[in-house]
């Protein structure tokens, strides 16, 4: 399979069976927007559960906390995004497009380090540079990412904020208020999950790049200190991919990248990636930032409130530096099913199935009676889908055409289990009463057991 051709599989199958459909779409749509189906809704919601059990649940050292998305202007000030979270703009002159200049002179082979925007403008008339459409271009310009919105109820006096460009200022504000609610001592971290917007020039590719998106982060606060910078930097940067491998993408497809100089975010004195080998190339997945004392200082200096830890073991006062690991989740969404995609052969039949693991998967169980038209066996696969819903998340039941097709619908959405009720469930054969059969989704093997036993079988699998 064509790897392109594997992301428009991945579009349509998210579109088709209700995992993800495009913002706006009944009134022509919304640039960079997409709103997330039943499936898409479940399986966004199982991957944060699973980042939630691992960077909170599983930690003595980490606090959750969940931040408004409106914040003062003057935050944004103070962490340098107004200033420093921009892209270079230019147009094309008729079809008003817009464009990275950067990626279009990457495009056109010419190194980027250290290019000013005015360097970029002249590097692009030099090139005599044309839009991917062959036309000319306008001259590169600063474009922040920013997202401006006004607040209050009198026009004109209208107070200017700014959507969050990224989770982590709700975070770092907030130090003081769990310094002084939580007590801890460092290092310890602060975890959150939420909406993050970005005026993207070009949006595209999917999910990949959106203009509105969640981001899970952790901001991991540590001594200011080389030697123990350096050791969680490190430790974080392992963790974030053990986590990443968690979600069942393979191994190889799956890499660390270390952003070069001019690559990097202002607040980064280092910083890598994990990247995925996606149909685009290898990309961006993943971000590990060691951000120094960028953010609390900064903070400190706008707000004038100390944002000093005190050692209660030394009495010494310092500005802690801070770890971050960052990841978006449709991002992730969309490298897990792009990597769980599978064609083969089952029975003489060609078929489509997700591997997906089977903590994440949308639907963990189907219920099926073997034939819709026997009231005794819907009434059986009934009292089945009942008592196992108390004891499996998300299960669902499916009397919809004949077995085979049922088997294709959820093999196609990843459901790892699928239980037929049939007529040994009733008794047929005496000694088979009140067992039902346990379908594998990625073998498509089946086992005959007790509902008890499917239903162990199934949570096991989650654990
Ligand atoms: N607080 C650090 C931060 O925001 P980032 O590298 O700009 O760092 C972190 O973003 C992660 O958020 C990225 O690795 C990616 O997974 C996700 N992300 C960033 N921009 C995105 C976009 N436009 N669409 C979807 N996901 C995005």
């Amino acid at each position: 399979m064509a790897e392109s051709n594997l992301m428009e599989k991945i579009v349509a199958l998210c579109k088709r069976r209700g995992f993800v459909f495009p913002g706006s779409e009944i009134y022509g749509g919304l640039a960079g927007t997409y709103d997330y189906g039943p499936l898409g809704a479940e399986l966004n919601n199982n991957i944060k559960q699973y980042w939630w059990k691992t960077f909170v649940y599983k930690r003595r050292d980490v606090y959750g906390l969940n931040a408004s998305i409106l914040m003062q202007a003057r935050v944004w000030e103070a962490s340098g995004h107004t200033e420093g979270f921009t892209d270079p703009l230019v147009e094309d002159k008729v079809t008003h497009k817009r464009y990275r200049a950067d990626h279009l002179l990457e495009e056109a082979g010419v190194d980027v380090h250290d290019l000013s925007v005015g360097q970029m403008g002249e590097k692009m008339r030099e090139l005599k540079l044309k839009s991917p459409d062959g036309n000319a271009l306008t001259e590169p310009k600063i474009f922040n990412l920013l997202v401006e919105a006004s607040l209050g109820a009198v026009e004109g006096e209208k107070e200017k904020v700014y959507l969050r460009g990224e989770i982590t200022q709700g975070v770092h504000v907030n130090f003081k208020n769990i310094l002084d609610s939580m007590h801890p001592k460092l290092p310890f971290g602060i975890a959150q999950i939420g909406k993050a917007f970005r005026n993207e020039i070009v949006p595209g590719n999917f999910l990949y790049r959106v203009r509105e998106f969640e981001q899970m982060e952790l901001q991991y606060y540590v001594k200011p200190d080389a030697e123990e910078g350096k050791r969680q930097y490190e430790y974080w940067k392992r963790f974030s991919m053990d986590w990443y491998q968690g979600l069942g993408i393979r191994k190889e497809n799956l890499r660390f990248r270390q952003h070069e100089e001019h690559e990097k975010a202002h607040y980064a004195q280092e910083a890598w990636d994990i990247e995925y080998n996606s149909p685009m190339g290898w990309k961006e997945a993943w971000g590990i930032h060691h951000r120094g004392d960028w953010d609390l200082r900064r903070h400190e200096e706008f707000s004038g409130v100390s944002l000093e830890y005190l050692d209660p073991d030394t009495n010494e006062r310092v500005t802690p530096w801070i770890i971050e690991t960052s990841g978006g989740v449709g991002r992730a969404l969309l490298f897990t099913l792009l990597d769980a995609y599978r064609e083969d052969e089952l029975g003489g039949e060609k078929r489509v199935y997700l591997a997906l693991s089977p903590k994440i998967a949308p639907v963990k169980a189907a219920i099926f009676p073997l034939l819709k038209n026997k009231p005794e066996l819907v009434a059986k696969a009934n009292e089945v889908f009942a008592s196992l819903q108390s004891q499996v998340p998300s299960i669902q039941f499916d009397d919809n055409g004949n077995i085979g097709k049922r088997y294709r619908r959820q093999d196609e959405i990843g459901t790892p289990f699928c239980i037929t009720i049939d007529f040994d469930t009733l008794g047929e054969k005496p000694e088979l009463k009140d067992t039902v059969t346990l379908r594998h989704r990625d073998s498509g093997e089946q086992e005959r057991l007790t509902v008890l036993e499917a239903a162990q079988r199934i949570q096991s699998a989650l654990s």
